[in-house]
Formats: C-alpha cells, structure tokens, sequence
C-alpha cells in the first residue's frame, strides 16, 4: 500500500430538478461513484465527494468551474488531509483494477491529452483567444479537464484562474452559452495553465479514453470473434462517457455496469472460481471465510512485488488464491500427486512454482520469501521448527497459519509461545470463528487462523 494519502475527489450534484435531466437520468453518477470507491479502496486511498460549491449562482460558476475555486478550502473545511488530489469526472469508470497513477505524476500537475474532436477544440481555443489577450495558445499541449492530478503546490494557480474567472465572468458566460459554446472551464483553464508555464505531465492514453464511439472502442474484433470483450474495458484504464449525446450517457454507462459491475465486489474472484474447494469439500483444504480474508488482505498492489511460500499446499486450492495476490508463489508439497492436482488448479496462471519436497527432510533449502503460509506438519515441533527457521533465514516475513483453533492439534499454543519469544504480533484473525462445525464434524474453539507480521 502507498504510503501517501491519496484522494480523487468527484464533484457530483444530483439535481433535483427534473428538468435538469438532459443526460437520461442519474443513475451513472451513484454506479461511478461505486466504481471509484472500489479503486481507492484497492490502492489504499480515499473517496471524497465534491457536494457543496461555495457559490450560489451555478448558472454563472457551473460546478465543473467552481471545483477549482473550492477544492483546497472544502478539503481544508473537512479536514481531510493529503498528498496528492485526482479530480475526476462522475461520467467515468476505473477499470477495477487500473493501475495507480498517482505512482505517474512525478509530483506534477497531470493530465490527459485531449484531441478526439480536434474541430471542437480548435474553435474553443479560437472562441477564447481574445479574452486572453490573444495569447497563442499551443494546441498539442491541450489537456482535458476530466481527469486533473495536483498537489498543494498548484494552489496559488487555482487562485490564479479563480481571479481571472471571476474578473470576466459575465464576458465568459456570453462565450460559452451564446458565442463560441465550447465548454465551460477547460478552455479557460488551459489558458492560465499554459500562460503560467505550468510543468503539465501528460498521463499514457489508457488511462483517460473518451469519444468511445469516435474510436470504435465500444466493440469487440468482430472478424475473428473469439473475444467479445469491448476494446475500451480490454485496453482501457479510465473509460469517459463524454463526446456523444448527453441523453445516451445514462443508457450507456447503465450497460457498461452490467457488463462490468460484478468485478468491483471484493469476493469477486473467490465467488466466480469453482475451482477452489473448501473445507466443506477437502477436510485438508482452509475455509472458503478465510480464503476470502486471505484474497480480500493480499490483493492489493504492493503484494504483487512479493514472493508467497506454502509449505504444505495440498490441492492448491489456497495456492490458487496466492497466485492472484503475489507476483510469485511456491507451493511445496511432499506428495507427487498433490503437486499434480495443484498444477491443474493453477493451470491458467504462469507465476507458480511447483516443488515436490519433504521440508523436514536435510537436503530441503527454504527458498527465499516475503510471505509464507506453514501448513506442513501439525505437531507442535514440526511448526516451531517451520517458525525459527523463517526467523532465521528469511528477512522478518509475514506468517500465515491455518488451524489456530482447531482444538485437536497444539498449533494455538506454538503460536502464542513463539509470537511471545520472538516479540511477534498476531495483526489479524482469519477465516471462520469459535464455534464453527466443519462437515467432517470438527468444531473449531477460536479464529481459524492468523496473519502475523503485516507490515
Ligand atoms: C492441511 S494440508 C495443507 C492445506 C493447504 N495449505 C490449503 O490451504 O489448502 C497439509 C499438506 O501438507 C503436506 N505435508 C505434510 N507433511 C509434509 C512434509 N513433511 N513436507 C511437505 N509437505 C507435507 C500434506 O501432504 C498436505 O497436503
């Protein structure tokens, strides 16, 4: 998880006015905000909900403008603190597991390109250009207003353009509802920003796709078939519902979160994999609880970097849910035939490797790891050992045991004795709880399981 708190901030205003409905409806606004919580919650970050625009007059200040004025007082207002600031459009989806871009902006104002509709933006730019005492504003740098990263350091600009708006207000509204009717803030702000020199970064284009149509993104090769998947969910990272007719973006985004809304629930690989049995199913296996518990702690970005050991992997079942999680994974078993079954289980994933291995046995070398679940032997000397030599040879790993409460095996007191001799920290219960009956008819008497050491 990053360590900087991050927000993407969305301003959304449900009008009650009905006749305010020129865009079908408003329904996109509550799934787009669903989208983007799941992604922030994801990468560690924060949702905020832009709501309440200081000024009155939003015929005057539309929202879209006055989020600029506001943004660092309401943030202040609320007490919310931060590093970095994404300010993005409700007529967007994050693709559920688009990849952090606060990790792209080099700490500096960023943005997307913008020249779907080249026309539209030439006779905007044009549209303005006296206003801004005929500067030459330099079109290839033109970005869009959709989707803007900053920090702290950009708000004397926004001051700068609050200034400039407000000393010509009555002149802009004439521009964008009777003369040129090119927008509202972008033109004006990529005037201030370009005659600031401002040092813009310019985000790869996956992650602002808009004009879904103008580029034919909204389907799929056609000619082969075999994929029905539409180009802009493939290769996309932020798809944008804008530069069509306003009336279709309710009906279009509503069929995208059809399509989509599915993969922004967290237990969404643990429920559509019937592959992974449960303790329901295979007596050896963990529960389908914890798995979720592992899936829901481990799949974050900062995981994929590690490497997960499971000494003891059965059927694979749990493997299965690692491979999703980390970027490399070692499964050890002592049977050939358990390593076999673990293979079939991870058939469709290439970042497993296999070891068939008595890890009590001398000649077994630990391999290297971040992460190791112990899930080998069940005496009590099989799991100290397994624990001191992870002390020993691996660089302070995080630890996951399974059967803590399983009141027929020593595994809660090994655990309790060496968390207290090595002044250990059991961060997190998992799996079922106390009083669980297995269907083999095993009562758990505590938590499944632990995780010790989450950094
Ligand atoms: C409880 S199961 C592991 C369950 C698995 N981790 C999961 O989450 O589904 C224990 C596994 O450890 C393996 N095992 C037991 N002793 C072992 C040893 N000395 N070396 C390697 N594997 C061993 C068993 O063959 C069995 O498959």
């Amino acid at each position: 998880m990053s360590d900087k708190k991050n927000i993407v901030v969305i301003p959304m205003i449900i009008p009650k006015d009905k006749n305010l409905d020129k865009f079908g409806g408003w329904q996109w606004m509550l799934n787009s905000k669903t989208a983007w919580k799941y992604w922030c919650k994801r990468n560690g970050y924060e949702l905020v909900i832009y709501d309440e625009p200081s000024l009155e007059d939003t015929t005057k200040y539309k929202i879209t403008t006055q989020r600029w004025f506001d943004i660092f007082n309401f943030l202040d207002r609320k007490n919310i603190k931060y590093d970095q600031v994404a300010m993005v459009d409700a007529s967007s989806f994050p693709k559920w597991n688009c990849p952090d871009f606060f990790k792209l902006t080099d700490n500096k104002f960023t943005v997307g390109l913008e020249n779907d509709n080249l026309r539209w933006i030439y006779e905007s730019v044009q549209g303005y250009k006296n206003i801004f005492n005929n500067y030459e504003l330099d079109i290839s740098k033109y970005f869009c207003t959709q989707f803007v990263i900053f920090n702290k350091s950009h708000k004397e600009l926004f001051k700068k353009f609050e200034k400039f708006y407000k000393d010509n207000v009555d002149e802009l509204v004439k521009l964008q509802t009777k003369t040129v009717k090119r927008g509202t803030d972008q033109t004006p702000f990529n005037y201030v920003m370009q005659m600031n020199n401002v040092d813009i970064n310019y985000l790869p284009k996956p992650f602002r796709l808009s004009h879904l149509y103008r580029k034919e993104m909204l389907g799929h090769n056609w000619q082969l078939n075999e994929d029905t998947i539409p180009f802009f969910i493939k290769y996309g990272y932020v798809w944008f519902f804008s530069g069509f007719d306003k009336t279709q973006r309710d009906n279009l985004m509503r069929q995208v979160w059809e399509l989509v809304k599915d993969r922004y629930d967290e237990d969404f690989f643990i429920n559509n994999n019937n592959i992974i049995e449960s303790k329901d199913v295979n007596k050896n296996a963990t529960t389908l609880k914890f798995k979720k518990d592992i899936y829901n702690t481990f799949n974050k970005p900062h995981f994929k970097n590690m490497t997960l050991l499971e000494l003891g992997c059965n059927h694979g079942n749990t493997t299965r849910v690692y491979a999703e999680c980390f970027g490399k994974v070692i499964a050890v078993d002592m049977f050939e035939d358990n390593i076999k079954k673990t293979k079939s289980k991870c058939q469709d994933v290439n970042n497993v490797q296999f070891i068939t291995a008595d890890v009590y046995d001398n000649k077994f070398k630990l391999p290297e790891a971040d992460v190791v679940h112990i899930d080998a032997g069940h005496t009590y000397q099989q799991v100290a050992y397994d624990i001191d030599r992870c002390i020993d040879q691996l660089d302070n790993p995080i630890f996951i045991l399974d059967d803590y409460g399983n009141p027929k095996q020593e595994i809660k007191k090994v655990i309790n004795d060496k968390v207290k001799q090595y002044q250990l920290k059991i961060d997190k219960f998992i799996g079922e709880k106390d009083g669980f009956v297995c269907t083999h008819g095993l009562a758990f008497n505590d938590r499944e399981g632990v995780i010790i050491n989450l950094k």
